[in-house]
């Protein structure tokens, strides 16, 4: 979704915003513009496209001397993708400027009445009312304008204002859309829409929560609730990632780095929270009692996307260690259907950036209803964590590359302890068999780091007889139904070939009607509990001649009489398998892209984090 850069501060404005956009380039984007005052004048860019596009059109400007204005990225929601339409929009005088995340669901009528008052609109975006509407209530003081003109809109923002009747100052506000300040002493104020632009000059943060406004100088910054007026005191939070974090560390593309960084990811994330000794699982931030844990009956997991394919193998591991009956929601589904959910309901929302609208929607729809709530997240601080009565945080580091790897396969971690938690708690796991799980979780690490180079060796190999399908399959049966799902995600998304996921089971019920000679299939069998179910899935495939990709455990020689088209893996305890086979699944995935020459880390059409619904 769109991103935004703001600062006030020393440095030169335009490297600054630049700079702060690129590492935002991984939200999505089609468009993108940056403004900035310079000797009480405001100069505006805009370009259609990549950012290169507008570094192109801004080379005259790369030194200018200015210290204060702002960037944006825009993934079009209302209007063409445009340099018309790209942001900043300006008012009817051109002194005051507005970038925009989200959408303002009552622009039609406002825009209506400010025309109707003379002002003159230049994009057909929801976006330029703002900006009009603050010009129709500014007179001396950005703050209060901005305050009044937000009373009267519905929908949601972040919002970067700058005025040259105030130069010295930047307006920032946000409702149901992420925004971040950067303060630091010397370096000045930074906005953003996620943290990596802030950490080439501070770990210093202000999450600002919805309904907020800041006023951000040099060296000063303060914020205001936009309902009351009144001035709050926000905590000032240090973030743990730095720069090279968010660098590509010599891979070829972020996805191949962030695949290759799942070892560590996990290994952050499950160290220090299982008692090597005992199996015990602690979760610092879970912040509920032992009542609130062993009083649910029921739960809820919410999520969407790859979170949601977390979900789906969650839901076996509670249902089968700690015995609670699970439910599981695409978010933008949960938020519309009766809920029937009351306090002993514990909700659980999946979301590697904690600023996913529709699963945001659910978990306070949820907690309305008297559910308590806990958020699997991997952004400190974000807004799902600061609502949830509890979080379990993944340690994955920053995800910039569109297509999640690292956070999925961390939320699998985590979804894992948090298994384990509650089967601790409910006392429905005895602990020898906690403690062999828990180590069987922190050794996976090391089984991962080996098998990744030669998996992708061998992938590379194996796709050039594949990469130029048209469509693919991905099956698998238990535990490994959600990764054939996520398989074809990460396929389709990055390469742009059809792909589908299902249950092995369920080929019969209609998608073996697909299977030809030309289709791809990819099988994930390792030797586990319905093993020989699976065999017989693939080996129907097999009878109508679909081209099939076997994955298995090392030492199945019988695959090999199935095709001659097999991965191997080594075996691990069989409830960690899809935390191990979800690596092929994103290897196959990146090596077909990149063989197709696709923009990998950006995918067409796709934003990292879904801030509207
Ligand atoms: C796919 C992908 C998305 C996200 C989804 C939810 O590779 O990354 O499907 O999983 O948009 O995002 P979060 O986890 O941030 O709520």
């Amino acid at each position: 979704m769109c991103g935004i850069v703001g600062y006030v501060g020393r440095r030169r404005l335009v490297p600054v915003v630049l700079g702060g956009l690129k590492r935002l380039e991984y939200r999505g984007y089609d468009s993108a513009g940056i403004v900035y005052l310079q000797d009480g004048k405001l100069t505006k860019f805009r370009s259609e496209g990549k950012l290169q596009n507008l570094e192109n059109i801004m080379e005259d400007a790369l030194g200018a001397s200015s210290h204060i204005g702002l960037g944006h990225t825009r993934w079009a929601t209302h209007g063409a993708p445009t340099t018309e339409n790209a942001h900043p929009h300006s008012d009817c005088t051109g002194e005051l400027v507005v970038v925009h995340n989200g959408i303002i669901e009552n622009y039609h009528s406002l825009r209506n009445e400010l025309l109707e008052k003379g002002h003159k609109f230049a994009s057909e975006t929801d976006t330029e009312v703002l900006v009009h509407l603050i010009e129709d209530y500014l007179e001396d003081d950005l703050q209060e304008a901005v305050t009044k003109a937000l009373a009267r809109v519905e929908g949601s923002y972040a919002l970067g204002v700058l005025w040259s009747g105030m130069p010295d100052t930047l307006i920032a506000a946000r409702n149901h859309c992420p925004l971040v300040l950067g303060i630091h002493e010397e370096e000045g104020g930074f906005m953003a829409s996620d943290i990596p632009p802030l950490l080439p000059y501070t770990d210093q943060v202000v999450f600002l929560d919805d309904k907020e406004l800041a006023v951000l100088q040099a060296d000063n910054y303060a914020v205001y609730s936009l309902e009351t007026g009144e001035q709050i005191e926000k905590e000032v939070k240090t973030i743990a990632w730095n720069a090279a974090m968010a660098e590509k560390g010599g891979y070829k593309h972020f996805m191949l780095k962030e695949i290759y960084e799942q070892p560590q990811a996990i290994i952050d994330t499950v160290s220090g929270r299982i008692n090597p000794e005992t199996g015990s699982v602690t979760l610092p931030e879970m912040n509920l009692s032992d009542e609130d844990l062993t009083g649910i009956d029921r739960i809820f997991l919410v999520a969407c996307g790859t979170s949601w394919h977390a979900a789906l193998v969650a839901k076996y591991w509670i249902e089968r260690w700690a015995g609670i009956p699970v439910e599981v929601d695409i978010a933008s589904e949960f938020r519309y259907r009766k809920l029937l959910i009351n306090e002993r309901v514990l909700t659980v929302a999946i979301s590697q950036s904690g600023e996913t609208a529709d699963t945001l929607a659910g978990i306070r729809l949820a907690k309305e209803l008297g559910s308590k709530i806990v958020t699997i997240c991997n952004v400190v601080g974000s807004t799902m964590t600061r609502e949830a009565h509890g979080t379990v945080y993944t340690h994955a580091g920053p995800e910039i590359g569109v297509a999640s790897t690292k956070a999925f396969t961390s939320q699998l971690a985590a979804l894992f302890l948090f298994t384990l938690f509650l089967a601790e708690k409910r006392g429905t796991m005895d602990a020898k068999t906690r403690l062999e799980l828990g180590k069987e979780l922190i050794s996976l690490a090391t089984v991962i780091e080996k098998v990744l180079p030669v998996l992708q060796d061998e992938i590379k190999e194996l796709i050039e007889n594949y990469y130029d399908s048209r469509d693919f399959l991905f099956v698998g049966r238990g535990l490994n139904f959600p990764i054939a799902l996520e398989g074809a995600l990460k396929l389709k998304e990055i390469s742009y070939i059809h792909a589908e996921g299902y249950a092995s089971g369920e080929l019969k019920h209609g998608p073996i009607a697909l299977i030809d000679k030309d289709m791809p299939i990819l099988g994930i069998t390792p030797r586990d509990a319905v093993y020989q179910k699976s065999i017989s899935n693939v080996e129907e495939i097999k009878a109508r001649q679909g081209r099939l990709i076997l994955i298995g455990t090392k030492g199945d020689d019988h695959l090999k009489t199935i095709t001659d088209d097999v991965l191997y893996l080594p075996e691990v305890h069989e409830e960690l398998n899809p935390i191990l086979y979800t690596i092929p699944a994103q290897l196959l995935s990146y090596e077909i892209a990149s063989r197709r020459g696709c923009d990998v880390d950006q995918p067409r059409n796709l934003a990292k984090s879904v801030t509207v619904e």
